[in-house]
């Protein structure tokens, strides 16, 4: 395979350079370190359950999760060929989606089933050279620093762009649809939305005083404030007809992940009682206000999509807007219209297929809520 003659040319380069872990950058770099320490790059196969429970289940020999989740590793070929498994003892296993990693990647070359990493050639026996944004960094005695357009560019999209399964069935996208017209999407819009800037310099003398730096806690799905920004909800009413207009103010689809649902719980109360639900017991119910991915493999329904032979998936896109429409009793002034929008982060029928029903994975979770009172 074309893959692996790329990835053991990868693997030589990284014999001659030397790995500078995470907790290395700590030394001057401490509050990007601490930030980063509470992101979800920070989490893998060793500390993400569901991570862990669903790569055994996919495969208890080969680990070619390790692609994104565990890029740093010096034995990457032999993870993705069952030859090796992820080993806790070795620092490149255990820093999932490491510093280093991001901070030497030199380009992104675009590829079908997912994109491809490049990493940067570095000099044997020299300090690494660190690609980032700043301008004219400060030098530092444990690497050199360049920057490197790519990081506005392409950085986030070796990872995240998409990932289809050996059928060609998409497992995850959050790369724009391919509608011409639009610009080929780039990372400058990610970086602004997950990574802010805040206060503090980028290392801890902050020499060039610049005063802030890029947050590095990728704030995602997990923060509570965070997530309620990425969709508006607007509610209207007329005759018997309620409207509710989404927007997606992302630069991706509503549902990335194949695991998640998020789905709207809408009720409507006269003096107080309700008279009127979009669903009875399941949120799925909801045709029109329940997200998410579903696959298929010769026919039947199943749930961990790295086999399945079809997958469709009912999405919001990057910045659309859909209107949805219910018919409601007629609603009178002083009656309250809730719409609240929830997030599972696993479904249940995923949490029970890798044995986590009782995790609060399953719990829906709240992103927004938002109230009409009829006038
Ligand atoms: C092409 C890169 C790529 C490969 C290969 C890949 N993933 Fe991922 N995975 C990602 C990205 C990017 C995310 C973050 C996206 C998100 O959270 O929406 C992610 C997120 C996840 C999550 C969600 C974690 C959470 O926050 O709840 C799970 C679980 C997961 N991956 C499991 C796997 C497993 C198991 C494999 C191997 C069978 C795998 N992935 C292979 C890129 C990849
Ligand atoms: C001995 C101190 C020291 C250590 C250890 C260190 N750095 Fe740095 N780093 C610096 C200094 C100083 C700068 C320049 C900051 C500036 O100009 O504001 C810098 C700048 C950077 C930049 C910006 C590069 C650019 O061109 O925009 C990146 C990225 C970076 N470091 C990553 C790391 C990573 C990743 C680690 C750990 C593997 C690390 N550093 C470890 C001192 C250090
Ligand atoms: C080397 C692969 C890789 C690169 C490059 C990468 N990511 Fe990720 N990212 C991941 C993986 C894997 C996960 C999921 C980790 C998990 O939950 O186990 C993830 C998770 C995330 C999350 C989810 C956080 C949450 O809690 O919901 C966000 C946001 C994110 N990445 C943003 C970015 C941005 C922005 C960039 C570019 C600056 C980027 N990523 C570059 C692999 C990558
Ligand atoms: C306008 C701001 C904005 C932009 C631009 C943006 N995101 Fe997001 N992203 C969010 C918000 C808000 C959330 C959390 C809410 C949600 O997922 O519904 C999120 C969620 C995520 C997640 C977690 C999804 C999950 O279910 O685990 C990942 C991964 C992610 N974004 C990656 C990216 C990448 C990669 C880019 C660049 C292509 C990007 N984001 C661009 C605002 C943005
Ligand atoms: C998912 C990829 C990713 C990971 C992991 C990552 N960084 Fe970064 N980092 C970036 C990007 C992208 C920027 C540029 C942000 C910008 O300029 O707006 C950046 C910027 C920086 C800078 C320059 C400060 C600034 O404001 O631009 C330093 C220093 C840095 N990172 C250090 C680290 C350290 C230390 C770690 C680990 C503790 C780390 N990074 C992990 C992607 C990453």
């Amino acid at each position: 395979m074309k893959f692996n003659v790329l990835f053991s040319l990868i693997f030589l380069i990284f014999l001659n350079a030397k790995y500078l872990d995470n907790h290395s950058c700590n030394e001057c770099h401490a509050k990007i370190y601490e930030e980063y320490q509470s992101s979800f790059h920070a989490k893998g196969y060793f500390n993400d359950t569901l991570h862990r429970k669903i790569a055994d289940k996919v495969s208890m020999k080969k680990y070619d999760c390790a692609t994104c989740h565990m890029p740093m590793a010096d034995n990457l070929k032999d993870l993705l060929s069952g030859k090796a498994r992820p080993d806790k003892f070795n620092k490149m296993h255990t820093d999932a989606v490491s510093c280093y990693f991001c901070h030497t990647i030199a380009y992104v070359k675009k590829a079908h089933t997912f994109n491809i990493n490049t990493k940067a050639r570095q000099a044997k026996n020299y300090k690494p050279t660190l690609y980032g944004r700043l301008d004219n960094p400060v030098k530092s005695d444990k690497h050199s620093s360049t920057s490197n357009p790519v990081y506005a560019k392409k950085v986030c999209m070796g990872c995240h762009s998409h990932k289809l399964n050996e059928n060609n069935v998409t497992i995850f996208r959050a790369m724009q649809g391919k509608e011409k017209n639009k610009k080929e999407q780039n990372s400058i819009g990610c970086i602004k939305c997950h990574m802010p800037e805040v206060s503090g310099g980028a290392e801890k003398i902050d020499k060039r005083t610049r005063g802030q730096h890029a947050s590095h806690k990728f704030l995602g799905i997990h923060d509570v404030e965070f997530r309620k920004t990425g969709v508006d909800i607007n509610i209207s009413t007329t005759d018997k007809q309620l409207s509710i207009t989404l927007t997606n103010k992302m630069e991706h689809p509503l549902i990335i992940q194949p695991a998640r649902a998020k789905y709207l719980k809408i009720e409507i109360q006269h003096k107080g009682k309700v008279i009127w639900k979009n669903y009875a017991k399941e949120p799925s119910e909801d045709k029109q206000g329940y997200f998410a991915y579903s696959f298929k493999k010769n026919g039947n329904t199943v749930i961990i999509p790295a086999h399945a032979t079809k997958g469709r998936v009912y999405n919001l896109e990057a910045k659309e807007k859909k209107t949805l429409l219910y018919n409601i009793p007629i609603v009178k002034k002083g009656d309250k219209v809730t719409v609240a929008f929830y997030v599972q982060l696993a479904k249940s029928d995923c949490a029970k297929v890798v044995n986590l029903s009782e995790s609060n994975l399953t719990q829906p979770q709240l992103m927004k809520e938002e109230i009409f009172i009829q006038n």
